[in-house]
Parts: C-alpha cells; sequence; structure tokens
C-alpha cells in the first residue's frame, strides 16, 4: 500500500457545525477529500474503505457498483482497486477508460466524487502480493463473474470452498485477477451542514491543485 504526501488534518466525526463551517477555506475543502481518502484507507470498518464505481457500459448506460479501496496515492493521486479481469467493469473500462469513484460518510455527513480515468493491469504483481489469502481465493471462481446459475453458488472449485487454500494453489487464480489504477484529475466534494452547506471543485494538476467553491 502506498500512502505519499500531504493528507492536513482529519476527518470530523459529526457534521460541521456554525463556526467550524464558516472557518472552512478551500485549503480546508481539499484537506478533508485527502482526509476521506486517508481514512478508508486506515479503517476497514469506515464507510469510506467501500466507495461506488461507476463506468459507461458499451450502450452508453451508466454502472455502478461498490468496490473496496485497496491503496492511495497521494503523490501520483491514483487509487487501486482488486477485481475480476473477466467481470463487466473490465470490459466497460477497457472500451472507456473514464470513471467516477463515489465516497459517502455518514458521520460527517460528506461525499467525495472522484472523476479521473483508469489504467488496468492484470496478473498484476505487486498488487497481488499485497492482496491478503481470503482475497486472492475469490480469483479461483471457475466461471466468469455474472454468469446465470440454476442455484445458489459460490463459483468456487470444490477443493478450496470453505477453506483457504495453500498460495500455490491460489497463484492458479492470478489470471483472473485485475489491478484497477484510477487516476483522479478532479474532485466534488460536498460537505452537508445545518449550518448551510459547502461545496468545493478541485482540480489535480500535474505539479498542483486548484480549488473553487460552488453552489451546493
Ligand atoms: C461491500 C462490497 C465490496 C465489494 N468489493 C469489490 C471489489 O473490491 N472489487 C470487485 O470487483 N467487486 C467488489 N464487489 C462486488 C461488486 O460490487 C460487483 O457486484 C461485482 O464486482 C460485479 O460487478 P460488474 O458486473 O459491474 O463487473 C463488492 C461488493 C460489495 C457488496
Amino acid at each position: 500500500m502506498n500512502e505519499h504526501g500531504k493528507g492536513g488534518g482529519g476527518l470530523p466525526s459529526a457534521p460541521l457545525e456554525d463556526a467550524a463551517l464558516r472557518a472552512l477555506t478551500l485549503d480546508g475543502m481539499m484537506a478533508l477529500a485527502d482526509a476521506m481518502l486517508r481514512r478508508g484507507l486506515e479503517n476497514p470498518s469506515s464507510p469510506l474503505r467501500k466507495p461506488a464505481l461507476a463506468t459507461v457500459n458499451s450502450a452508453g448506460a451508466p454502472a455502478v457498483r461498490t468496490v473496496i479501496l485497496r491503496s492511495v496515492d497521494f503523490t501520483a493521486r491514483t487509487l487501486g482497486i482488486f477485481t475480476d479481469a473477466r467481470s463487466r467493469k473490465v470490459a466497460e473500462l477497457g472500451a472507456e477508460p473514464r470513471a467516477e469513484l463515489l465516497f459517502y460518510d455518514p458521520a460527517c455527513d460528506m461525499q467525495l466524487r472522484l472523476s479521473g480515468r483508469v489504467e488496468i493491469r492484470v496478473g498484476d504483481e505487486s498488487a497481488w502480493a499485497s492482496a491478503a489469502p481470503a482475497s486472492r481465493r475469490a480469483y479461483l471462481v471457475t466461471a466468469p463473474p455474472g454468469t446465470a446459475s440454476p442455484e445458489p453458488v459460490s463459483g468456487l472449485p470444490a477443493d478450496v470452498a470453505g477453506i483457504i487454500p495453500s498460495l500455490e494453489r491460489m497463484e492458479e487464480g492470478r489470471v483472473n485477477f485485475a489491478f484497477i489504477e484510477f487516476r483522479f484529475s478532479e474532485a466534488d466534494l460536498v460537505v452537508l451542514s445545518r449550518a448551510g452547506h459547502r461545496r468545493a471543485r478541485i482540480r489535480y494538476l500535474t505539479d498542483a491543485r486548484q480549488a473553487e467553491w460552488l453552489v451546493p
């Protein structure tokens, strides 16, 4: 897992109230966006660990699903997601690499929408090495995800169902493993508050970032 650069500040545990809201600057908004990603990375039980990934399908229709945030690189502005190379999202992203990731924290009522594009690396060695054994097992599923079944199934071969197989056995699933590297170029942060909401757009440039207020 990579985590470089300044995050700046923490994430409030409750919605911002009057004085804190009034004190919120654009720098503060950028720090909050970083803090949301940091929280998702560091706290497995945070809802920020499970953003929604939105893609566009071949018919131009939206497609959205929950994924797990696996890594964040604040310098490169990339996030990492693990998936099955045979999944629908991988085909969609292969044809249209633009995507959005949506994070929401109900504790502080903040929403972060990241826009960017992805690169998909099937069988990626370092991402595979960083995956816990319990995560690696999922890639031994025999039929592609989304295949219809006449009965409820895990899709796992009988020899690995209910157990964590040996590392050698799990290596056979690596061909089905894909690392999605999402590089974000823009963020839209909404801070909900009884004192009046706040919203900002952040543009991530090569060596800088710029923020501007938006009407919520
Ligand atoms: C809490 C939760 C976390 C999930 N995390 C992932 C994930 O990290 N990667 C993934 O490919 N699918 C994940 N899924 C499953 C996806 O939401 C989705 O159902 C699956 O990937 C098939 O999506 P697709 O047909 O659009 O490719 C998760 C589902 C849930 C409920």
